[in-house]
């Protein structure tokens, strides 16, 4: 009994979930359920570049505003996500000249993470998302295409002069396991380290479906990067199924669910987990996956799932 966030805490870690502003805004049990069961919060959309920067130097902080206030009067933290991505980046950026684009990023990164620097609720920022390809490649992102890999250090160093005690992290998917792609961002990480750069925690976001196997070595995985010396974390959890539920198909979520919760808690170096909302009446999944859906811990009438008591039982 009691909520995922009370045991969460008492174990030193946090259990956390993306908050959308709409239903923040006006709906009750969403409210309710974001601020009884956790004590971190990531914006799912509001911090994102369209968000903040939709045209050159306008910035706008509403939605990011609206989810740091929150998170304050309920005594949660604030995982920032994400300050350089290629996706929901504006047009505008995409097409700037490379010495342009340079210095919009570190406006950008300047501001935004500058806005929030001594507010005692956002304490970490995703620096870089997404910034390899599924064979462990530099993606060929707008980013890396007009300014070569040097944009990832120079992101980290930005967001250090911005707010010197923020943690730092870089941000993927399928990076859960060890593989071409994490074993990447492992080399990549210790790289950047070795000269200097300020990057303190790695974010594996934890999108899993059941019909494609757990991560098994997900533990193995988090304490090769902690021997590195870096924070490792779950930023965006969610456990997708074809359609429709089933209460078999229900179970293997919980066990996977269960299973991450297990990983964060046996290694030191992992500060948390942070579920991708916690209601399929708001997830990302059925819009992006054709079929697929039902993948948090609270079904679309705001009712616990077999994951929300497997979630609870771990931690
Ligand atoms: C998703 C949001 O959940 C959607 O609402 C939005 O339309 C697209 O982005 N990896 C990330 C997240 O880092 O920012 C993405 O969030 C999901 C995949």
């Amino acid at each position: 009994s009691g909520p995922l966030r009370t045991h969460a805490a008492s174990r030193g870690k946090f259990i956390g979930t993306a908050l959308a502003t709409g239903p923040l805004s006006n709906e009750t049990s969403y409210r309710n359920i974001a601020s009884t069961e956790f004590n971190q919060v990531t914006a799912e959309n509001a911090m994102k570049w369209e968000s903040t920067q939709p045209s050159q130097g306008q910035f706008t902080f509403s939605g990011a505003d609206a989810i740091v206030n929150f998170a304050t009067q309920n005594n949660q933290q604030v995982h920032g996500h994400t300050l350089v991505w290629h996706s929901q980046t504006p047009g505008w950026v995409q097409s700037l000249s490379a010495t342009a684009m340079r210095t919009a990023m570190q406006t950008h990164i300047s501001t935004v993470v500058g806005r929030y620097a001594d507010n005692p609720a956002v304490v970490s920022w995703d620096v870089v998302n997404e910034v390899f390809d599924d064979n462990g490649n530099m993606r060929s992102s707008f980013w890396y295409n007009t300014l070569g890999e040097s944009f990832i250090a120079d992101a980290f160093r930005a967001a250090r002069a911005a707010d010197s005690n923020a943690r730092l992290c870089i941000n993927d998917y399928n990076v859960e396991g060890i593989n071409s792609k994490s074993t990447a961002m492992y080399n990549l990480v210790s790289r950047l380290r070795g000269q200097g750069v300020p990057i303190d925690c790695v974010g594996f976001q934890g999108h899993l479906a059941i019909q494609y196997g757990f991560p098994n070595d997900l533990q193995q995985n988090m304490e090769r990067f902690a021997a590195l010396g870096v924070q490792v974390r779950v930023t965006e959890l969610d456990v997708r199924m074809q359609m429709p539920r089933s209460s078999s198909k229900d179970t293997t979520q919980a066990t996977y669910y269960r299973n991450v919760v297990n990983a964060c808690m046996a290694v030191t170096a992992c500060a948390g987990v942070t579920i991708w909302g916690f209601t399929d009446r708001y997830s990302w999944v059925p819009d992006t996956f054709s079929g697929e859906g039902a993948a948090l811990i609270y079904d679309e009438n705001y009712q616990r799932k077999p994951s929300y008591t497997a979630v609870h039982d771990a931690l």
